[in-house]
């Protein structure tokens, strides 16, 4: 290779190492008297300047790159700034699980809200006073169950302020904060809830430990999330050991870190089948609009590499490989 070639290909790296990098880095900052404003100013949908329509967004490979090995908490929140939009373009909405399918759901939208409804009835929300929200996304949970429970009085917890301050949530209240650090007082909320959220809390324990602090005693604790059963499932999991960007827990370890830091397990539902296996074939079912409305806004490699993941999520499940857990601590 000419020397030529090799700075065509050095600048091609540089510009796009930098054009990702403008788009990807959106941390923001909160402001105390309740506005928010960018630190800096990059938003996840990119625009041209005299029409405002949205063109393709391009991903940062080093931040691909960080998401999938480093996974702290930066690359956390640049994970799903540059990827909660495919969820909302796939579905329509504003959550970012993958929702629990029970036999009645027809769409994404549905098993979302009937994951939430389990969530609703493990907590028993119909008694409690003051949730906390711990990895809120969107605050779309928080809606559906403010909606069905108004004297509910509910703090959104996340990491990801982009996500809090474009929450179309008026009523509960948004706190900029991480799971291993929760800003309340001891004994100042009757349940704490973990919706798809905590396969990022780093250290887990911590977050269980500050679970206890804050809960007052009969207080409960309910956790979704995805686990696996398998000590070092890595070589098993194909594409997803990379793709599947979050701690990667056992079911084992979730349960001896509720209970060594002073809960007992109440009740645990492993929902796996019900998760991974249905959201699969219904996209593969629906992959034809759901790809075209995708690849409005990002490359065909991603919508392929959602495809593979997903299939081979649905595999994995089928082994027993990987579960979904809800679990209900006091
Ligand atoms: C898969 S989303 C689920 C969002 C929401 N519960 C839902 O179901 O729509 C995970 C959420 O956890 C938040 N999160 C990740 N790590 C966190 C941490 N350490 N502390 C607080 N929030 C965190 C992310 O910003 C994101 O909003």
């Amino acid at each position: 290779m000419n020397w030529y070639c090799k700075c065509k290909i050095y600048i091609g790296i540089r510009s796009l190492l930098q054009t990702h990098v403008a788009l990807g880095d959106t941390r923001l900052s909160f402001d105390p008297g309740g506005s928010t404003r960018a630190k800096r100013a990059a938003p996840t949908t990119c625009y041209s300047d005299k029409n405002r329509r949205p063109f393709l967004m391009l991903l940062n490979p080093l931040h691909i790159f960080l998401w999938t090995f480093r996974r702290n908490e930066h690359d956390v929140i640049n994970l799903y700034n540059s990827l909660s939009p495919v969820m909302q373009l796939a579905t329509g909405g504003d959550m970012l699980n993958f929702g629990y399918w029970n036999g009645n759901a027809s769409g994404l939208i549905e098993a979302q809200n009937n994951l939430c409804s389990l969530v609703d009835d493990m907590a028993e929300l119909g008694s409690a006073k003051r949730l906390v929200d711990v990895g809120s996304g969107l605050s779309a949970p928080a809606t559906l169950w403010k909606s069905a429970h108004d004297s509910l009085d509910i703090s959104c917890v996340n990491i990801n302020l982009q996500q809090l301050s474009s929450s179309k949530q008026p009523y509960a209240s948004p706190l900029n904060a991480t799971s291993t650090a929760l800003p309340f007082s001891n004994k100042s909320a009757d349940r704490i809830v973990a919706l798809e959220s905590a396969q990022h809390f780093k250290p887990l324990d911590k977050f269980m430990k500050e679970s206890r602090r804050v809960l007052e005693p009969g207080g409960l604790l309910v956790i979704a999330m995805p686990v696996v059963t398998e000590a070092h499932p890595f070589f098993k999991l194909g594409i997803l050991s990379w793709t599947w960007s979050s701690e990667h827990y056992g079911v084992d370890y979730v349960k001896s870190s509720i209970t060594s830091n002073g809960f007992k397990i109440k009740d645990i539902r492993r929902i796996g089948h019900q998760v991974y296996e249905p959201l699969t074939d219904y996209y593969v079912l629906h992959r034809g609009s759901l790809r075209e409305n995708i690849l409005k806004r990002y490359p065909p490699l991603l919508e392929s590499v959602l495809y593979n993941s997903l299939l081979k999520m649905r595999d994995v499940s089928r082994k027993g490989i990987i579960d979904y857990v809800v679990i209900k601590a006091s």
